[in-house]
């Protein structure tokens, strides 16, 4: 393992952090003061480079992150007006992810830290998703909360504390919900990806109208699940002769019934959550928080049970760099540190992230 020349073990006051993330298809690299403020953020995304392919295409994205990184570092500093001198810090996404595209960031980060002797932190990517609802909301979303990720890859509820990694409270035990409702979508013959087309069609549906199971209802605890949601769907279509079978106003039924149960199932959960966290505030972050139906029905949940539902703007909430430097800054304002042998590892659950198993914040003690 090769020694960090750190420029200080502890953070000063209004730290300026870079962060970077390059889990999937975007690279970006953000400047962040106290972990609030965003001084700059750039972002450079491939779009069309997989567009012929109708997905992400691992190899050539981490080729165009190799293209890009120093470009949109440079890029971020500048409009920052920083020097790498002027940092106090480096956060950069170590996973989950695509393998090679983590490693091109991780590595970026790891020479960058150690020339400019910089501490540096590895960041949960999640734990980004969670934390960019902080920058967002201002001195109003102060820990404790409780967080809800909803995306294509996850769903899962965590209580943010004090401690230095978030706690996870429960996950999907299958599909996540925006992997359902990408499933539900291509069932109904709609394209890709499958939240927006839902909910337009469900605007024309009657969501009591297909009578579908609320899953996980009757279980205790804050486990999802939402494989047998779409399921059911499947075999109500099949039920009715086929897609092709199906006449405009059955199938916005049916996409307005499935939207329902799916906004009421999070809902659900996301209430028990608050009741046993005796939590004020739930953010509620990832692709699927832009669903209006689900955003009216935790507005209400909410508005019932006394607790303030927070949902970042959209371009906090898709990939981004600003919600990884105020996640490192969060960690390393808490002592925590990566050294240069710090690996990008393609799945790591938050709360037992293995290259911290020898940190302060180490399993266990991470509340
Ligand atoms: O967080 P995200 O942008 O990407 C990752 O999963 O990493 O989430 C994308 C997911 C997709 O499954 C998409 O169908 C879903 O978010 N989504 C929605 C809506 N907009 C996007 N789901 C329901 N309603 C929407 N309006
Ligand atoms: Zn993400």
């Amino acid at each position: 393992m090769i020694a960090q020349a750190s420029r200080s073990d502890s953070l000063p006051e209004a730290p300026l952090v870079l962060g970077i993330e390059s889990s999937c298809d975007e690279m970006a690299a953000a400047v962040l003061r106290s972990g609030r403020t965003i001084v700059s953020s750039a972002i450079h995304g491939q779009a069309g480079v997989h567009a012929p392919y109708g997905g992400v295409v691992p190899e050539l994205a981490s080729r165009d992150h190799v293209r890009a990184v120093s470009h949109v570092v440079e890029a971020a500093l500048h409009e920052a007006g920083l020097a790498p001198a002027d940092l106090d810090g480096l956060a950069v996404t170590a996973g989950p992810g695509l393998v090679g595209s983590l490693l091109v960031g991780l590595s970026f980060a790891k020479a960058f830290a150690y020339a400019n002797g910089l501490p540096f932190v590895g960041v949960h990517h999640l734990m980004g998703h969670l934390v960019a609802a902080e920058v967002a909301g201002g001195e109003d979303l102060a820990p404790p909360y409780v967080g809800l990720v909803v995306s294509g890859g996850h769903t899962a509820l965590y209580r943010v504390g004090e401690e230095a990694l978030p706690l996870q409270l429960g996950e999907t035990r299958d599909d996540a919900a925006g992997e359902a409702f990408d499933k539900v979508a291509k069932l109904l013959g709609l394209a890709y990806p499958g939240g927006p087309a839902i909910s337009k069609l469900a605007q024309q549906g009657d969501p009591r109208a297909v009578d579908l199971p609320r899953p996980m209802s009757k279980r205790a605890g804050l486990d999802f699940s939402y494989s047998g949601l779409k399921t059911a769907v499947s075999v109500e279509i099949t039920r009715r002769g086929g897609l092709e079978s199906l006449d405009e106003s059955e199938r916005a039924d049916l996409a307005a019934s499935f939207e329902a149960a799916v906004a009421e199932s999070l809902v659900a959960r996301a209430v028990r959550a608050m009741r046993q966290e005796s939590a004020k505030r739930i953010a509620v972050v990832g692709g699927v928080a832009a669903n209006g139906r689900l955003r009216s029905e935790m507005h209400r949940a909410g508005a019932r049970e006394g607790f303030e539902a927070i949902f970042p703007p959209m371009e906090l909430c898709t990939d981004n760099a600003v919600m990884i430097a105020a996640a490192g800054t969060r960690l390393l304002e808490r002592g925590v540190r990566d050294d240069l042998s710090l690996e990008a590892f393609s799945r790591v659950p938050i709360g037992e992230a293995p290259w911290r198993a020898s940190e302060s914040a180490a399993p266990g003690s991470l509340g």
